[in-house]
């Protein structure tokens, strides 16, 4: 569905993305993880229609990218909400310029605010929420418009442990109910395994795929049983190939 081929993207004569591939299938959940500065948030702008100044090509469903669209849905690292509207308004304004009815935009606003557990806080404001809720607006807010892929940048990364355990049960719930297509970057290698049916690794200088890894798991998955662990080794190592080539005394370099 998503085919991104020989990207390239050069800041300068910087390279951040070196002939870059990457596949999602329909309703697929693909995790990219690799240290820091190997172009993971590069190419999702990129495939965002965030940033259009690269050479290949990134096609979602035979059509190439051409700008933001409603069928593409981003969440960053921190919420982005804005201050000033309260959190309906906040989801709303995702869809101020949709072909829809008011009344259309309504429904499909409290739908993904009741999605993402946030019935009752309609008329919160940003500065009331907790860390996780503000995350949870900013992924309804991305789904409103019913996009056919989600990009979420590290979405969960500023969050504590145990809502962070809490929002990856949310994810997949959501995933399964929207049947939504996700691409997730994130650190942390366990929650790739918990969410995802395949795993992309990418390296730094140039930044760029060094690995696909299929989760074959069955869901949901056990953290704590030996194929997990024997999966965690396999990408750690993956990883630590990345890292061994660039920084011989790193541990795991992420
Ligand atoms: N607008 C920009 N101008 C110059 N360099 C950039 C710009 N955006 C990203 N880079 C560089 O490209 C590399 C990849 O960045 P990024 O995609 O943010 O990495 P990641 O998300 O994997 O940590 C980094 O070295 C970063 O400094
Ligand atoms: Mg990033």
């Amino acid at each position: 569905m998503l085919e991104a081929r020989n990207v390239t993207r050069r800041f300068g004569d910087f390279v951040a993305l070196h002939d870059t591939a990457l596949d999602v299938g329909e309703g697929e959940f693909v995790t990219i993880v690799g240290a820091s500065g190997c172009g993971k948030t590069t190419l999702l702008r990129l495939i965002a229609g965030l940033d259009q100044d690269y050479t290949g090509e990134i096609t979602l469903n035979g059509q190439r990218i051409v700008g933001t669209s409603l069928e593409r849905g981003i969440v960053f690292q921190e919420p982005r909400l804005l201050p000033w509207l309260d959190l309906w308004d906040n989801i709303a304004i995702a869809l101020d310029n949709a072909p829809l009815s008011n009344t259309a935009k309504k429904e499909a606003v409290a739908a993904q605010i009741a999605l993402v557990g946030l019935t009752g806080f309609e008329r919160a404001y940003p500065s009331a929420l907790s860390g996780g809720m503000a995350q949870r607006a900013a992924i309804a807010r991305a789904l409103v418009g019913h996009p056919s892929i989600l990009l979420l940048d590290e979405p969960l990364g500023a969050l504590d442990a145990i809502t962070r355990m809490r929002l990856q049960e949310e994810l997949l719930r959501i995933w399964r109910h929207e049947g939504v297509s996700m691409i997730l970057v994130t650190h942390d290698v366990e929650e790739a395994i918990f969410l995802s049916k395949k795993i992309v690794v990418m390296d730094s200088r140039p930044g760029r795929v060094t690995a696909n890894i299929a989760v074959d798991l069955p869901m949901p998955r056990d953290r704590s049983s030996a194929d997990f662990g024997a999966l965690k080794r396999k990408i750690f190592d993956a990883l630590h190939d990345n890292a061994a080539v660039r920084l011989p005394e790193a541990e795991y370099a992420i």
